[in-house]
């Protein structure tokens, strides 16, 4: 037999996945520069001891076996007593909460509890990118609604009503929210919520997934309100959220899903087949940490003041190494990304021709700015058009995310290197006066 008798191709459910990832160029492109990563979202400083220590414990107390498939029963209870205020009601932990393998895989099993072949799922762009994959491998179709970046008329990134409005149909079943959203930092204003729930109420078949990973990190102005705690809305809404970024351990994969029991049910019954059964002890130890965080830490009233705090100060410092790079930092409201408006800076048309596996020929002006910074400034920073469809990633040309989740000492170091590369670099500066963003498409 020639290999030509063998399939050993994927699914077509997988079908224009193939293409590599801009996390799998732009991760491996970092390490080669040795560049300073403010590209993909985790923290680069040690786990909090109150995290390791708790996850320790469990593993010597022999927490060690498969347990229930919807979470550890301390876990789901310690979920409950957390969230019962936050939702102002009192949360069942046998039927209203169910653990997931971090938000990732939560979603997963909510979209595939919910979304049948056919069915519109409508996602705010710019979209975490994990979103329309799952979708299309569930078999819905994704409906995409730009947000606009700050402009003389709105102070904060912004929806056009009516093509929200226009975005919902018979066939919606889902809209993907995520508050504080990732990349742009927008928190979602209590009024912008409002109207995204009378749109949801108005659509029989209509369910919201709340993407809330970022919950607790809002700066001051900006307040995190949950979807699910507006009129009408805890019955159509399910929650999501993990211990990844707050407790930095985005390695452990501890997630959660929160909602009434006719919606969890399904990602119950999803996760039966998908996770089985979650990371026993990172489970314990997450139960201890919801406990533990509560309490006092570093002279603040509790850990979650601390965390916001050290945010906040790490926010301030990257805004300032972006503005030394002649970078226009859109300073984010909640989360822990800045998108910075790059149209100052000329790109050399070398990088603007060029093509990669995960960038094919035409490369956007942001995914080749990215690269001209990782490879001659030795930064790494995203190329937002990663997180839009096709025919919008011309939004997305002016900018660059990078993320401020790292040491003061990294931020500190890419400031450095900024100053170095405007310096030495004398087309970039000379660019600062006479940027080419404007021109390009
Ligand atoms: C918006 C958003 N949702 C979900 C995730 C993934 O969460 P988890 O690590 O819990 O799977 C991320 C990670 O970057 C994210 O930015």
């Amino acid at each position: 037999m020639s290999s030509e008798d063998f399939d050993f191709g994927p699914a077509d459910r997988l079908k224009g996945f193939e293409k590599p990832t801009v996390w799998q160029e732009f991760t491996p492109l970092a390490a080669q520069m040795q560049a300073v990563n403010l590209g993909q979202g985790f923290p680069d400083w040690p786990t909090p001891d109150f995290c390791k220590t708790a996850a320790v414990r469990a593993i010597e107390d022999n927490q060690n076996q498969y347990c229930r498939s919807a979470g550890l029963p301390d876990l789901a209870s310690a979920l409950a007593t957390h969230y019962s205020p936050l939702f102002g009601r009192s949360l069942d932990p046998d039927t209203e909460v169910t653990v997931s393998v971090g938000v990732s895989e939560g979603l997963f099993a909510a979209i595939h509890s919910l979304v049948n072949p056919g069915d519109e799922v409508i996602l705010i762009e710019p979209a975490f990118d994990i979103y329309a994959a799952q979708v299309k491998m569930a078999g819905g179709t994704c409906v995409y609604v730009p947000l606009r970046p700050p402009s003389p008329s709105s102070s904060t990134w912004s929806l056009d009503w009516g093509e929200v409005a226009a975005a919902f149909t018979p066939r919606t079943r889902l809209l993907l929210l995520n508050t504080p959203q990732n990349p742009t930092g927008k928190v979602f204003a209590r009024s912008e919520l409002q109207k995204l729930a009378d749109l949801v109420r108005a659509h029989p078949r209509a369910l919201v997934l709340s993407d809330e990973v970022y919950e607790n990190l809002t700066y001051p102005g900006h307040e995190h309100v949950r979807l699910a705690t507006l009129p009408g809305m805890w019955e159509r809404t399910l929650t999501l959220s993990s211990a990844g970024k707050t407790f930095c351990v985005t390695g452990w994969k501890i997630g959660w899903l929160l909602g009434p029991t006719h919606l969890i049910r399904g990602v119950m019954c999803c996760n039966q087949y998908v996770q089985f059964s979650v990371a026993t002890p990172l489970q314990a130890a997450v139960a201890e940490m919801l406990l533990q965080a509560q309490k006092p830490y570093m002279e603040f009233p509790s850990y979650y003041a601390w965390l916001r705090d050290e945010y906040m100060r790490k926010r301030t410092l990257l805004v300032d190494a972006l503005r030394t790079a002649g970078l226009e930092p859109i300073v984010p409201e909640g989360g822990f990304f800045i998108i910075a408006d790059t149209s100052n800076i000329q790109v050399p048309p070398r990088y603007l021709g060029e093509s990669t596996p995960a960038s094919p020929n035409p490369m956007s002006r942001d995914w080749a700015f990215c690269r001209y910074l990782t490879l001659e400034a030795g930064v790494a920073a995203i190329p937002p058009s990663a997180f839009y469809k096709e025919e919008h990633k011309h939004l997305a040309k002016n900018h660059a995310r990078f993320a401020f989740c790292k040491a003061d000492s990294s931020i500190v170091e890419a400031k450095a290197r900024f100053l170095r590369w405007r310096g030495k670099d004398e087309a970039g500066v000379a660019g600062l006066e006479n940027g080419n963003g404007k021109e390009e498409a």
